[in-house]
């Protein structure tokens, strides 16, 4: 069988070295197998997980292997490859069929990050425009766009980069919220993208990390990546924010987004809007970078976007040990709505959208 993805001179990784950056990157694609990085692990373990199915790439998305909307959209486009791959139909109608029960499958398996609908969306409508092609035929098509969809982010990530270095300060303080790297992205990150950006140009930025109860993906994913890649990183703990802009150590807050309502409303991890609300408190820019396919306009306002709730063992425990009082009642909201009255400006790969967001919004669909 032709491997695609050794024949893509495009690549994400040859992009990123291409244009002299480094970066981790969440996945990889060989041989028809799909890689994820186990981000549950890091930063003590690297361990590649090996993917042949789109239930098994669905669950891995639901449990946290991959996190971070463009990658969980960029793996459900893998994982829909390997559906079309894995099914043997001769018979082109109940192929179709069997290929859009793994998509509804796929759509389940986490609801916020509105990359996971859009990519897969964007592969049913290529397979609708292709229905005359053979099963197998179509699958390589299909493995072309993913491959796409990974090039494309890292590409608007690049983009995003370069459009947002500019906003932060050249000295001092910037604090960023959850991971929007490279391991949340197809490589390079949004937010993390825009601040390496900034100090590659020279700018003295300090980086400070929320740690991000209770995944902690500032704690152990922004900090490793940052580390990796020898930009320094000041980790504090979610309820650092205020004090520290009270006392001057943040001069700018960068975060990215899972989904972006038409009005400018931003999905994001829980805490965001608390930071948001302090850095406009404390007359501090708030930004939040994103690239266009994490913005859903068909949905008008943060009232209308699909929050996740996770178990409560993800609170009650840490480490595998149990550290709540047996009993308690728990809440595990794990992304929040900040409103587009706190939001500075909004980064995509197109350029710098600032308020009203509505037009700007609807000019990157036009
Ligand atoms: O629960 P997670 O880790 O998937 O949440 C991730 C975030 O909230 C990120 O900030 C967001 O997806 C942007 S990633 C570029």
């Amino acid at each position: 069988m032709k491997d695609i993805a050794a024949e893509n001179k495009d690549l994400p990784m040859s992009l990123l070295q291409n244009e002299g950056n480094t970066s981790v990157v969440p996945l990889r694609w060989e041989k028809h197998v799909l890689y994820l990085l186990d981000q549950r692990l890091l930063p003590h373990e690297e361990t590649w997980l090996a993917y042949r199915s789109a239930r098994d790439v669905a669950k891995a998305i639901r449990n946290m292997v991959v996190r971070g909307a463009p990658a969980i959209g960029i793996t459900a486009a893998f994982g829909m490859v390997l559906a079309a791959y894995g099914l043997k139909h001769k018979d082109k109608a109940l192929f179709v069929e069997k290929w859009l029960e793994e998509a509804a499958f796929m759509l389940q398996a986490r609801p916020t990050a509105v990359n996971l609908k859009w990519a897969v969306e964007r592969l049913k409508k290529l397979a609708r425009r292709h229905y005359e092609l053979s099963p197998g035929d179509l699958a390589a098509i299909l493995e072309k766009e993913a491959i796409s969809i990974w090039t494309e982010d890292v590409r608007s990530n690049l983009a995003i980069g370069f459009h947002g270095q500019a906003l932060l300060p050249e000295k001092g303080g910037v604090l960023t919220h959850c991971n929007a790297g490279g391991l949340a992205t197809g490589g390079y990150g949004t937010a993390l993208g825009i601040i390496r950006a900034a100090i590659s140009k020279g700018n003295e930025i300090n980086v400070i990390a929320d740690e991000t109860r209770p995944w902690l993906q500032g704690a152990r994913l922004t900090a490793w990546e940052l580390i990796k890649d020898g930009i320094a990183v000041t980790l504090v703990v979610d309820g650092a924010a205020g004090f520290l802009m009270q006392k001057g150590r943040i001069r700018a807050v960068v975060v990215g987004a899972d989904r972006i309502a038409a009005n400018g409303d931003v999905a994001n991890k829980i805490g965001t809007y608390t930071v948001a609300e302090l850095a406009k408190a404390n007359n501090i820019p708030f930004y939040v970078a994103a690239p266009v396919s994490t913005i859903d306009p068909v949905t008008p306002s943060g009232d209308h976007i699909p929050l996740e709730e996770r178990g409560a063992g993800e609170i009650t425990s840490f480490a595998g040990k149990e550290i709540a009082a047996p009993g308690v009642g728990v809440q595990n909201p794990v992304f929040d709505i900040t409103p587009h009255h706190l939001i500075t400006a909004i980064i995509t790969e197109l350029g710098v959208l600032t308020p009203p967001y509505g037009p700007g919004i609807y000019a990157c669909f036009s």
